[in-house]
């Protein structure tokens, strides 16, 4: 017999201890919230929960930013720029980092690149960006980006070198212990696959008893939160998002301000375009910028049945919907990933357990029911939009607009941002390396119905990014605001970090589920020594550069005087408007 024949069959025994209490496990629970609160807010605006949180980070970062450009900027033969940009903290440069989706070659890649610029990795602060994300103020993620942004962050803000120690370490449950694939946990060990599919069967079972719907979503986030969580209880069975306002780390702004990124399905169609409604999860709220939806609601009581906010049942909210790996996969799109062999025992047993027929049109939505926007009237009544009709809120991987980095929470003009990093691991050539499609897509976007609020530098098109090479080492865009004057507004200049293959080929299939430790290690130096060039052999004036990128926005808003060094670094590093196709 198959495992997954004992599978099916142990799971129906297994039940004997469902509880309908749901505390402590997947299950949603019901709480007495405040007589008379609203759960919803206009999108005008950051949160006040936000900006709160953003005066102790921004402490924080000015003191990190400031010992960065030190480093970056030692060789320049003035550097007086530096104190009259750190003589007033509102010209202190702010930035943040988006990670693309696609899988675990994301993720993995995306760890590289983001260690290359965190100082607890060793070499960071000798041939890396090192302190620079601890001057980083947000921190994106979408799809394996997600995973990546939530690994950390809900680990207690643990670094890639401290997860990357671990693998060699046998005695303890490893993060991201890729030996074996999420449908097969135990490789040869059947008994042990079992009893994880049990779990996750279980785990499941328990929020649909509790009166909630559930799709492969829930099953596939409970799935990959073993690999995540791979100390708490149960793979983080009871693990919510909002819990993260709890952790000193964050709490203490020690961290950047994390946020994933998803996409509305509408609920007539199965297709997801630019027009599409954009998502954010961040630790206080979820909701949506755009002029569709206009609109934030409370993270931590989604579940909760609302009428413009309100709770139907006056003191009746629900908490724990937001579970911590129903997010991540919520942001993944379950059928891209996991065309393995195998993958159809999974389905047939969720389909019978729960699910009615699962088909590649409805299998990857997360149901977020009931719908925390129903009855809600920010939104422009001019745009056609589904969302506040409806029971449940459908929820799709975040690359299907074609936008595959979680740009727009970074881009907003609320968040003020001046650099954003782009890491993209997208898949976009036939040989698996990404080129350019991801921003393209996001250009495009803000002259789009969706795009009022937001604006975002030109770019070439596909071809040109390949012909010209910009997909093969960083390259800025939106180096002169002058030229950007007719966008919405200013946005950021993008630090854009492509794929590449310097020490490893890092084009791996999105679809592969395993990888050794040699395998995992491997992908992760070399999305450093692509970050880096090759740790700075190719160019040892990248770091100085990099500096020149970060000062920029606030150079030329406050007429600094640019360092000479910086018009060498921009002649190399910044997309000057050539079009090559
Ligand atoms: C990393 O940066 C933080 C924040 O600036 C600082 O407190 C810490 O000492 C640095 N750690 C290392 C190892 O450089
Ligand atoms: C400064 O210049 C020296 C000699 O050219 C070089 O070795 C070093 O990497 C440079 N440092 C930085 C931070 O650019
Ligand atoms: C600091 O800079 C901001 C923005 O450039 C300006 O509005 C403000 O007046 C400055 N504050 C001081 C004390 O110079
Ligand atoms: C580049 O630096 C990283 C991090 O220190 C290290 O793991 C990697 O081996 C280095 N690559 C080379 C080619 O030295
Ligand atoms: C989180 O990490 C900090 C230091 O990085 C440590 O002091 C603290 O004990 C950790 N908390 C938990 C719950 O592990
Ligand atoms: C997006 O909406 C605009 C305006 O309604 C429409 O012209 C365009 O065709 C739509 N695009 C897609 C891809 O559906
Ligand atoms: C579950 O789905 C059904 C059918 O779409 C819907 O009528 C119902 O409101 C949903 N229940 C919840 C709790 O979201
Ligand atoms: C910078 O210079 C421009 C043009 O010379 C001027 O319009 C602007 O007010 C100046 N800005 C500041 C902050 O001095
Ligand atoms: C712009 O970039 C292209 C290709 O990178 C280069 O050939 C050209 O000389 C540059 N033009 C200017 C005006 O710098
Ligand atoms: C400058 O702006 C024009 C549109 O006004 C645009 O076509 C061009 O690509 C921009 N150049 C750069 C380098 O962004």
């Amino acid at each position: 017999m198959h495992w997954v024949e004992y599978l099916y069959l142990s799971s129906i025994t297994f039940s004997g201890a469902l509880a309908l209490s749901p505390s402590g496990d997947y299950a949603p629970a019901e709480v007495v919230c405040e007589s008379g609160v609203n759960l919803l807010r206009e999108a005008s605006g950051l949160s006040s929960d936000e900006k709160a949180w953003l005066e102790k980070r921004d402490k924080l970062t000015e003191e990190a930013m400031k010992s960065f450009l030190t480093r970056a900027t030692a060789n320049f033969s003035d550097t007086s720029i530096l104190e009259e940009l750190f003589s007033n903290s509102s010209n202190v440069p702010k930035i943040g980092f988006a990670a693309s989706g696609g899988g675990y070659r994301a993720m993995l890649n995306g760890a590289g690149m983001l260690s290359a610029f965190d100082n607890r990795t060793r070499g960071a602060n000798e041939h890396g960006y090192g302190g620079l994300l601890q001057a980083a103020t947000y921190l994106s993620g979408l799809s394996g980006g997600n995973w990546l942004v939530g690994t950390l962050a809900w680990n207690n803000w643990t670094s890639v070198q401290d997860i990357v120690d671990d693998f060699s370490d046998s005695d303890t449950s490893t993060i991201w212990d890729l030996e074996h694939s999420l449908l097969d946990a135990g490789g040869w060990n059947w008994a042990y696959s079992i009893e994880r599919w049990a779990a996750v069967i279980d785990e499941v079972r328990d929020k649909k008893l509790a009166g909630f719907n559930v799709s492969l979503v829930d099953v596939w986030g409970r799935a990959l939160s073993y690999y995540f969580f791979p100390d708490m209880n149960d793979g983080g069975d009871a693990l919510t998002w909002s819990s993260i306002r709890d952790f000193d780390v964050f709490k203490n702004a020690e961290m950047p301000f994390p946020i994933s990124v998803a996409d509305e399905l509408f609920t007539d169609s199965s297709s997801v375009n630019l027009n599409s409604t954009v998502f954010e999860f961040n630790p206080f709220e979820m909701g949506s910028w755009d002029e569709t939806l206009n609109a934030f609601t409370d993270v931590k009581y989604l579940g909760t049945e609302v009428s413009n906010g309100e709770p139907v049942d006056d003191t009746k909210c629900v908490e724990g919907f937001d579970n911590t790996g129903f997010i991540l996969g919520s942001s993944s799109d379950v059928f891209n990933l996991v065309t393995e062999a195998g993958f159809s025992f999974m389905i047939t047993i969720m389909e019978y357990l729960f699910l009615g027929t699962v088909t590649e049109a409805n299998g990857d939505e997360a149901k977020y029911g009931p719908n925390p926007f129903k009855d809600s009237s920010f939104y422009d009544e001019s745009l056609y939009s589904d969302i506040v009709g409806s029971d449940t809120l459908y929820l799709v991987d975040g690359s299907e607009d074609g936008q595959n980095i979680p740009l727009l929470p970074l881009i907003t003009e609320d968040r003020a941002l001046d650099v954003v990093f782009a890491f993209d691991n997208s898949a976009d050539t036939s040989d698996g390396w990404p080129d350019g499609a991801s921003l393209v897509s996001t250009y495009e976007r803000q002259f789009g119905l969706q795009g009022k609020n937001m604006a975002f530098p030109y770019v070439p098109d596909t071809d040109t990014f390949v012909n010209l090479g910009l997909n093969k080492r960083p390259t800025f865009f939106g180096c002169d605001a002058s030229n950007l004057t007719d966008l919405n507004y200013i946005p950021p200049l993008i630090v854009y970090i492509p794929n590449s293959e310097y020490s490893y080929e890092s084009n791996t299939l999105v679809e592969k589920l395993t990888y050794s430790t040699k395998e995992r290690i491997g992908m992760i130096r070399n999305g450093f020594e692509t970050a880096t060039r090759g740790n700075f052999t190719e160019d040892s004036t990248l770091i100085g550069c990099m500096g020149c990128a970060i000062m920029r926005r606030k150079q030329e808003s406050t007429n600094a005087t640019l360092p000479t060094e910086c018009e060498s670094c921009f002649n190399s590093y910044c997309w000057n408007g050539t079009i090559a196709a």
